[in-house]
């Protein structure tokens, strides 16, 4: 198509979206498409933006074909396609989980509202910003006139992480990975899973035949992989951040790739004993900007008690922000 395709992008300003917004308009979510972008931010950061979008302008990108930035959620979000909900309010020093959900809650909010008011009728959301999957659920919820499948969060950064973990114990290149799963919550509590995954058309598991790594090293490198960027790089990953991002859009929209399935985290309708309308990680499939999540995997005793901690962690954030009664 050439209509170009309309993207917002919040938190447009901070570490991602430094990386994000030039992947994006360099042409790696929509190939040939053209993309028009609307930047959100906080008052106190456009002028921070005005310089990032400064350095776009000076790319010269060719399929680029706008730059709008601004404070109101009403004007950025008006007719956008696809809304990338990256700006979130990070824990401070002191902050409680209770705090850090009505930070983020106002937030979330306030741009689910806006979006049900003035984004296309064909929107997608994908929630990046922290915590994803109850922020996802919050703009859900807020957005009652926006179909619930339409709302995703970030669990593609996971994914490409066990993806690149399984390659290197292997040996393998990444290519022979597939139908790596997340499941549960983008937190510590996540479940990467071999047992379903593949290397090179073999059973993952089988192909490692070591519980104690699986257990003991793979899973907790994983989840703790964002831990450890901070700790080498003195700051959070974003760079990781943003093409994980662009992977989960592109197939979204795009299609994932015959044979193989992708993890996101989506509203379950209680898929693998997930409870009823968490926002939970999953295998899924996606053709023509639809998902649809894998059915009749095998979930062993192990896999069984890992997607059920996490599980139960989602349900508390949502206990929490009810509570909050910002859903
Ligand atoms: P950052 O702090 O560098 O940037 C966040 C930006 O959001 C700031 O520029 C801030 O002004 C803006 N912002 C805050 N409130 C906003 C609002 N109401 N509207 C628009 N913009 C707003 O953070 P960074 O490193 O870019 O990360 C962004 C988020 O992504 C964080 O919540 C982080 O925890 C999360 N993250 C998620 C990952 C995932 O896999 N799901 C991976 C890495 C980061």
């Amino acid at each position: 198509s050439t209509t170009p395709l309309k993207v917002a992008v919040t938190g447009a300003a901070g570490q991602i979206g430094y990386s994000l917004l030039f992947r994006l308009a360099s042409g790696a979510l929509t190939g040939g498409q053209p993309i028009e972008l609307r930047l959100l931010e906080i008052t106190p950061a456009l002028k921070a933006l005005e310089g990032v979008v400064m350095e776009l302008d000076d790319c010269a990108f060719p399929g680029l074909a706008g730059v709008e930035i601004g404070d109101d959620a009403e004007r950025i979000f008006d007719g956008v396609n696809l809304a990338l909900l990256v700006g979130a309010r990070p824990r401070g020093p002191g902050m409680e989980r209770g705090d850090l959900l009505s930070a983020n809650g106002a937030i979330f909010t306030a741009q689910g509202k806006a979006l049900n008011k003035v984004a296309a009728s064909d929107v997608r959301i994908g929630v990046t910003g922290n915590p994803a999957n109850t922020n996802a659920l919050i703009a859900m919820s807020n957005a009652p006139d926006i179909p619930q499948e339409r709302f995703s969060a970030l669990t593609r950064l996971d994914h490409n992480r066990a993806i690149s973990q399984l390659a290197a114990k292997t040996g393998a290149p990444v290519t022979d990975i597939t139908k790596m799963t997340i499941w549960g919550n983008h937190s510590a509590t996540q479940y990467p899973d071999l047992f379903n995954a593949q290397v090179a058309g073999k059973n993952a598991a089988e192909t490692v035949d070591d519980q104690d790594w699986l257990e003991n090293t793979f899973i907790p490198t994983v989840a703790k992989r964002g831990a450890a960027i901070i700790e080498a790089r003195g700051s959070s990953s974003a760079a990781s951040a943003a093409s994980a991002t662009i992977d989960a859009a592109r197939d979204w929209l795009y299609g994932s790739a015959e044979g193989d399935w992708v993890s996101m985290a989506v509203r379950s309708n209680g898929e693998y004993g997930v409870p009823e309308g968490l926002i939970s990680s999953f295998p899924v499939t996606t053709s023509g900007g639809d998902w649809k999540i894998v059915e009749g995997l095998d979930v062993n005793d192990f896999s069984r008690a890992k997607i059920d901690a996490s599980t139960a962690e989602l349900a508390e954030e949502r206990d929490a922000v009810t509570e909050l009664g910002l859903i």
